[in-house]
C-alpha cells in the first residue's frame, strides 16, 4: 500500500497528460505502455529484492549487501536524485493546494479557456504565493514524519484511492459527453506512429520511471520493511496496474476536454491545471466536485511526498551514525527542502529568473535531469547490480511459490535484469542523445 501510495501521484495526473500532449498523443501512450512492461515489473522487484537482502534503506543497502564500499556511489546517486526531485514535486503539490483553495472559494466559475490560462500564468506563477503554497505540504509531510503516522496516512489512502478512481471515472463519463470529445479521444488512443522519435522514446521511458517511483532506490526501503512472507511479484504487479490505470484515466479526462474546450494539448506543465477546472465546472455538483477532486489529488501527492522526504530523513540519520535523531532529522530535512524550493521558485519567476542552464530555469531543469537521466541511470545500475553481482535466492523473491510458476519466472526475471533492461536503457539513451541514429 505504501508503494502504491508512492507511485500514484502527480506523475499520473499532472505529468503523464502533459508529456503525452507534448509528445504525440497516442504514439506516446503506446511507447509508455511498452516501457511499463519492459521496465516496470523487473525494476520494482529489483528494488524490493535489494531491500529484502539488505534489511536497510537506500543509502546503506549496497554496503550492507556487498560488505564493501564499491557500490556506495549508487546510494549517494539515489540520495541526490531524491533531493533534486523533492523540491520540484513540492512546488507542483503547492499548485494543488492553491487550486484546492480557489475551488473552495469558487474562483473558477465563469472563466473561459483564456481566463484559465491567464489565471495560471499570473496568479499561480507568483513567487511568494508559490513558496507559501509549497510550504504547506512540506510542513504537512514533516508533521506526518515527525509523529510517525505515515502508515496511518497510507491506510487512509486505502479509502481515498478508490474514491479518487471513482471520481476520475465520473469525470471521464462527463467529459466524453462533451461536444467534440471524439477528437481528443482519437488524439490519445489512436497512435500516429510517425510521431515516435528517439526523443519521444526517451521521454516515455523517463515518465515510466517517474510514475512508478523506480530508479532512485526508494522501493529498497519498502522492501526492507516488507513482511517476509509477502511475495514481491503480486505486490509489484498490483502497483504497476493501479499506477497505469490512473494515468490512462487522467488521459481520458484531459484530452477529450482539451479539444472540446479549445486548449492546446502541447501546453506543457500547466495543461492539467487549466483543463481540470474547466472540466470540474461542467460536473453536476460543480463546487463539491472541485473541492473533493483537489482534496483527493492533494492526498495522492502527499503519499508520494511522504515517501520522498522519508528517504532524506533516513539518509541524514544514517549519515550522522545515529547522532541525529528522527526529530532533528525532520527539522533539518524541512529546512533543506524549503531552501531548495525557494531557489527553484526564484529561478522560475522571481529575481533569479536569469539563473538558467541550457535555456531552462532550475525547476524545468530539475525535472528533466531527474526524469530523463538520473532515474534511468539509477535503474540501469540497480539492474546490473542485482543481475550480475548480488547473489539471491528464490526465497528472497517469492516465498510462496506455486508449482510451475517458479520454473519460468526466475530465469525470465534474471534474464531481463541482465540483458533486456540494461540494453534497453542504454539504447534509449544513446539514441535519445543522438549517438545512434535509429529512427
Ligand atoms: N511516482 C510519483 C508520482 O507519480 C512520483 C515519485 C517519483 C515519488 C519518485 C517518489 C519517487 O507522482
Amino acid at each position: 500500500m505504501a508503494a502504491a501510495g508512492s507511485a500514484v501521484g502527480l506523475g499520473n495526473i499532472w505529468k503523464f497528460p502533459y508529456e503525452t500532449g507534448q509528445n504525440g498523443g497516442g504514439a506516446f501512450l503506446i511507447v509508455y505502455l511498452i516501457c511499463v512492461i519492459i521496465f516496470g515489473m523487473p525494476l520494482l522487484m529489483t528494488e524490493i529484492l535489494i531491500g529484502r537482502n539488505a534489511g536497510k534503506s537506500t543509502f546503506s543497502a549496497f554496503r550492507a549487501i556487498t560488505g564493501n564500499n564499491r557500490w556506495q556511489w549508487l546510494g549517494w546517486w539515489s540520495a541526490l536524485t531524491v533531493l533534486i526531485l523533492t523540491g520540484f514535486y513540492f512546488i507542483v503539490t503547492g499548485w494543488c493546494v492553491d487550486y484546492l483553495y480557489e475551488s473552495a472559494v469558487n474562483s473558477f466559475v465563469g472563466m473561459n479557456t483564456d481566463a484559465l490560462l491567464t489565471h495560471f500564468n499570473t496568479n499561480v506563477m507568483n513567487a511568494p504565493k508559490m513558496i507559501l503554497c509549497s510550504i504547506i505540504p512540506i510542513l504537512g509531510t514533516a508533521a506526518i514524519l515527525w509523529f510517525g503516522v505515515s502508515s496511518g496516512i497510507e491506510r487512509l489512502s486505502k479509502i481515498l484511492m478508490p474514491m479518487l478512481l471513482i471520481m476520475m471515472i465520473l469525470m471521464t463519463i462527463r467529459v466524453l459527453m462533451l461536444d467534440g470529445s471524439g477528437t481528443g479521444l482519437r488524439f490519445f488512443l489512436a497512435p500516429d506512429f510517425s510521431q515516435i522519435t528517439p526523443a519521444v522514446v526517451m521521454e516515455a521511458a523517463g515518465q515510466c520511471f517517474f510514475s512508478l517511483s523506480v530508479g532512485l532506490g526508494l522501493m529498497i526501503t519498502y522492501g526492507a520493511y516488507m513482511p517476509k512472507d509477502q511475495e514481491a511479484t503480486m505486490t509489484s504487479l498490483s502497483v504497476i496496474s493501479l499506477d497505469t490505470l490512473v494515468a490512462v484515466l487522467a488521459g481520458l479526462i484531459i484530452f477529450p476536454a482539451v479539444f472540446a474546450f479549445g486548449f492546446n494539448p502541447a501546453e506543457g506543465p500547466q495543461l492539467v491545471f487549466v483543463v481540470l477546472p474547466a472540466v470540474l465546472q461542467h460536473m453536476t455538483f460543480a463546487w463539491i466536485s472541485g473541492v473533493v477532486f483537489f482534496i483527493l489529488l492533494f492526498v495522492a501527492a502527499l503519499t508520494s511526498t511522504i515517501s520522498l522526504m522519508e528517504v532524506i530523513v533516513a539518509g541524514i540519520m544514517e549519515l550522522s551514525h545515529g547522532k541525529i535523531n528522527r526529530h532533528k532529522s525532520v527539522l533539518i530535512s524541512t529546512a533543506l527542502i524549503i531552501a531548495i524550493v525557494v531557489v527553484y521558485v526564484l529561478s522560475m519567476t522571481g529575481v533569479w529568473s536569469n539563473l538558467q542552464l541550457f535555456g531552462h530555469n532550475l525547476f524545468e531543469l530539475s525535472d528533466t535531469l531527474v526524469t530523463n537521466f538520473m532515474m534511468p541511470l539509477g535503474a540501469l545500475a540497480m539492474s546490473l547490480f542485482v543481475g550480475w553481482f548480488m547473489p539471491f535466492q528464490d526465497k528472497d523473491l517469492i516465498p510462496h511459490i506455486q508449482k510451475g510458476y517458479k520454473k519460468w519466472f526466475r530465469p525470465l526475471f534474471v534474464f531481463s535484469l541482465r540483458w533486456i533492461v540494461p540494453i534497453a536503457i542504454l539504447l534509449i539513451f544513446l539514441n535519445g542523445l543522438g549517438v545512434l541514429n535509429i529512427k
